[in-house]
């Protein structure tokens, strides 16, 4: 079930916000080439990532270590690397992609696929 997030005019391109889909917290990114999806949650320490900064056009970096994953396939780019030492944790939170969701545009409201 896809669900209207915003108008595409409520999300400028280059930045990013939290909304509910259908009992589930996403957060949406306005990019270049369209609308992408993608868990809340870093999947190193399950932080949020609506604080995070969009990099390189297309890259959520975690605020707390780092970790950048590319939001339009959810893959990892860059794993937790902030602060020195944070490498020990990483030998049992290994990497992870986020959970990417389909996004869709229609009559100027963003749609997110559910689920
Ligand atoms: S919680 Fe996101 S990089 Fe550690």
């Amino acid at each position: 079930m896809a669900v209207a997030v915003c108008a595409v005019t409520d999300l400028p391109v280059g930045k990013h916000k939290e909304f509910d889909v259908g009992g589930e917290t996403v957060i949406v990114y306005h990019l270049e080439d369209g609308f992408y999806a993608t868990q809340n949650r870093c999947t190193h320490l399950f932080m949020p990532l609506k604080k995070g900064k969009l990099v390189d056009g297309c890259k959520i970096q975690c605020p707390f270590h780092r970790a950048q994953f590319d939001v339009r396939t959810g893959e990892v780019a860059c794993w937790a690397n902030f602060p020195p030492g944070v490498q020990l944790l990483n030998v049992v939170r290994g990497e992870k992609a986020l959970k990417t969701y389909s996004t869709n545009v229609v009559d100027g409201m963003v749609y997110v696929e559910a689920g």
